[in-house]
C-alpha cells in the first residue's frame, strides 16, 4: 500500500475508507489501453496528500447516513477530477515533476497526456453519475466548470499584475471550489443538517483560498526536494501570484510588476528576481492573507458538533498553512 504521510494525526479517524479508496484508485486503469494502466500506477502510485477525499470522509461523519460506499464513490470521482486536471495542468505549464516523480507528459508525451486526463474525467463522471442525489452531481458538474473557467482565466490572463480581488477570484474557481465541493457534497450525501453543510461548504471554501496562496509561497520561497516540483516556476511563466503582487506594492515599483509578467525569462533572471520579491515583505504579507483564511476556516468549524472528525479539519487547517510541500 502507498504512504500518504502516516504521521498526520488527521487521516486516522477515516484510515480504513483512504485504505479502501488507494486499493480502488490503482485499479481505475484496468480493462482498457495498457498505456491507461500504466500512466494510472505512474500516478497514483505517489497519490499524494489525498487531502481531497480525507475532506469528503471526514465530512460524511457530520450526517446520520452511513452509506460508505456511496461516500467512496464521491471522494474517488473528486480525487479523479483532481488529478484529472493535474495532468492537463502539467500539459499547460510544460512541467516534468509533480510530487517528485516526472508528469505523464515528461514521461510519456503531450498526446498521451490529454488522453489520459480525459480518461480519468470520463471515470469520475461515471462515479458521480451513479452518486444518489442530483444536486450532488450537479456540485461535480460545477466544480468542473469552476476549475474550467479559473484555468482558462489565467491562461488567456493579459500580461499585467492582476488586482488581489481578481487574484482571489481566479483561486477560489481553480481550487478554493474542489475543497468546498469535497466538504458539502459529502455533507449532503450524509444528510446532514442544513446549516452543518453551510458550514462546511465555506470551511471548505476558506481552506481551498488558504491552500493556494500557501501553493503560490512556496513556488516563490520553497525548497525545491520539499515541494516535489519545480520552484520559481510561476514566476519563469509571467504568471503573478499573490506574493509577487504584494512585492509589487511593497516596493511601490511599476517596473518591478512588468519584469514579473514577461514570459520565458532566463534561469538567470528568474533567480534574481526571487531574491528581490523574497526580500520585499510581499511573501510574509501573501502567508499572513493565508493564515487569515485559515482562521476563518477554522471559524467555520465552530457551528459542528464537537467530535474527533472536527478536530481532525482543524488539523488539516493548520497542516496546510505550515506545509513545506
Ligand atoms: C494546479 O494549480 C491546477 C489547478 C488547480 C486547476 C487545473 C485545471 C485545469 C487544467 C482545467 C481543466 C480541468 C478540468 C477539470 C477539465 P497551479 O497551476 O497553481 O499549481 P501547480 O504549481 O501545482 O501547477
Ligand atoms: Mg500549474
Amino acid at each position: 500500500m502507498v504512504t500518504r504521510g502516516a504521521e498526520r494525526s488527521f487521516y486516522a479517524p477515516v484510515d480504513g475508507e483512504l485504505q479502501e479508496l488507494q486499493r480502488r484508485l490503482l485499479q481505475v486503469g484496468n480493462g482498457g489501453h495498457p498505456t491507461f494502466a500504466a500512466a494510472v500506477q505512474h500516478l497514483f502510485g505517489s497519490p499524494g496528500k489525498l487531502l481531497r477525499p480525507t475532506l469528503v470522509f471526514l465530512s460524511a461523519r457530520f450526517g446520520p447516513s452511513t452509506d460508505r460506499e456511496v461516500v467512496l464513490n464521491l471522494a474517488q470521482s473528486l480525487e479523479l477530477v483532481h488529478t484529472a486536471s493535474l495532468v492537463h495542468d502539467d500539459i499547460v505549464d510544460e512541467a516534468e515533476v509533480r510530487r517528485n516523480v516526472a508528469t505523464v507528459n515528461a514521461t510519456w508525451d503531450d498526446d498521451v497526456a490529454i488522453i489520459v486526463g480525459d480518461y480519468l474525467f470520463a471515470k469520475a463522471y461515471a462515479l458521480a453519475a451513479v452518486l444518489p442525489k442530483p444536486e450532488v452531481i450537479a456540485i461535480v458538474a460545477q466544480t468542473v466548470f469552476a476549475l474550467c473557467d479559473g484555468e482558462l482565466n489565467e491562461v488567456t490572463a493579459t500580461r499585467e499584475l492582476p488586482t488581489e480581488t481578481a487574484y482571489f477570484e481566479r483561486i477560489e474557481l481553480k481550487t478554493a471550489s474542489l475543497y468546498a465541493a469535497c466538504c458539502q457534497g459529502a455533507a449532503l450525501l450524509a444528510d446532514a443538517e442544513p446549516e452543518h453543510v453551510a458550514a462546511l461548504g465555506a470551511y471548505g471554501t476558506s481552506l481551498g483560498l488558504a491552500f493556494q496562496i500557501t501553493d503560490d509561497v512556496l513556488d516563490v520561497a520553497g525548497d525545491e526536494v520539499d515541494f516535489g516540483k519545480a520552484v520559481g516556476r510561476d514566476l519563469a511563466e509571467g504568471m503573478p501570484t499573490l506574493p509577487m503582487i504584494y512585492a509589487v506594492d511593497e516596493m511601490a515599483d511599476p517596473a518591478l510588476a512588468a519584469r514579473i509578467v514577461a514570459p520565458g525569462k532566463s534561469a538567470a533572471e528568474v533567480r534574481e528576481l526571487l531574491r528581490t520579491i523574497r526580500a520585499s515583505g510581499g511573501v510574509e504579507r501573501a502567508r499572513a492573507r493565508a493564515l487569515a483564511f485559515h482562521d476563518d476556516a477554522v471559524s467555520a468549524l465552530d457551528a459542528l458538533p464537537p467530535r474527533p472528525e472536527r478536530d481532525a479539519l482543524r488539523e488539516i487547517a493548520d497542516f496546510v498553512v505550515s506545509r513545506v510541500r
